[in-house]
């Protein structure tokens, strides 16, 4: 049966994986989300439909929030949701239940997939070894992850019962506010005087967020955070909250192009 995955990306993580799943289970279409940002309804034309996406702060990227209740799922049926994340999963699968739900239909399965992480407002890149590690545990999970859909098993990683009630109060502390305040929060960037002018970060925004004045990049304000400007910039010139990030690595998965992460803007 076929499978239509919707994907949306920051630093390649959700792609590489859901490039694996989609090669696994050998007929499904791969869609960028942010492609289909105009599109006040999508109607899906498959019976079967995943989403791959990271996790951020505790929940799901703005984007994906919007994108799954105005999916038309009268054709489907089979939904699945892997959220890709840096270990603390926090109430992804749960939302993604009470988006599909409020689609009109079920998500049947929900997977939690432990990758990279790049959040490096608040923390250093791990090393080489970090990466290895991620692309190995990657795929077990896909391996685990395509017979599940395949024989379209219902399997929700909610997480246990004190991990759901602490990503609750994590989420009601600070994911909450993250969460509202996330496309406003581009006010924290800057870019360095190290900045060579050569428009990688406009080209990678998924949202074009991000306008160049005479060759220097301005946020405008609508940002997905999905770090791609300043993980892909080829001289780390861009930072956060000033200084906070001059001294941390940038990261993007190994197989995952700034040509990969531009192409989101379209359909593939
Ligand atoms: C804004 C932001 C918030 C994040 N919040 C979380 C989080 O709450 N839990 C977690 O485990 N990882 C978190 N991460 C890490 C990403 O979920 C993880 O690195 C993911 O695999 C990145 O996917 P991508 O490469 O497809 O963009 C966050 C990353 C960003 C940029
Ligand atoms: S990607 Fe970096 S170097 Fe290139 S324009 Fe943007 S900030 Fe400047
Ligand atoms: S401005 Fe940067 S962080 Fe914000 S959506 Fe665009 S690429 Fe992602």
């Amino acid at each position: 049966m076929r499978t239509t995955l919707y994907y949306f990306t920051g630093t390649g993580n959700s792609l590489a994986c859901a490039r694996a799943i989609a090669a696994g289970l050998g007929d499904a279409d791969l869609v960028p989300i942010s492609s289909l940002r105009g599109e006040e309804r999508v109607r899906v034309l498959t019976e079967r439909v995943g989403i791959v996406c990271p996790v951020y702060f505790y929940t799901l990227p703005l984007i994906v929030r919007e994108f799954i209740p105005r999916l038309d799922l009268s054709g489907v049926r089979y939904a699945f949701l892997v959220a890709t994340m840096g270990g603390l999963p926090g109430l992804a699968v749960l939302h993604g239940e009470e988006l599909f739900k409020k689609a009109g239909g079920d998500l049947h399965a929900g997977f939690a997939v432990r990758m990279f992480a790049n959040y490096i407002a608040e923390y250093n890149v791990r090393g080489e070894g970090a990466v290895r590690a991620m692309g190995r545990r990657m795929e077990r999970r896909v391996k685990e992850i395509v017979p599940t859909v395949q024989a379209e098993r219902c399997h929700l990683e909610r997480g246990w019962p004190f991990d759901r009630l602490l990503s609750r109060a994590m989420f009601a502390l600070l994911g909450r506010k993250f969460v509202e305040t996330a496309r406003t929060r581009d006010r924290l960037f800057t870019a360095d005087p190290s900045c060579n002018r050569c428009g990688t970060c406009a080209r990678v925004c998924p949202v074009e967020n991000v306008r160049l004045v005479e060759g220097r990049p301005e946020w405008l304000g609508h940002c997905e955070q999905c770090f791609a400007c300043i993980h892909f910039c080829p001289v780390a010139a861009i930072q956060i909250r000033g200084k906070r990030t001059r001294l941390r690595g940038r990261y993007h998965h190994p197989d995952v192009t700034v040509e990969d992460i531009a192409g989101q803007r379209r359909v593939s």
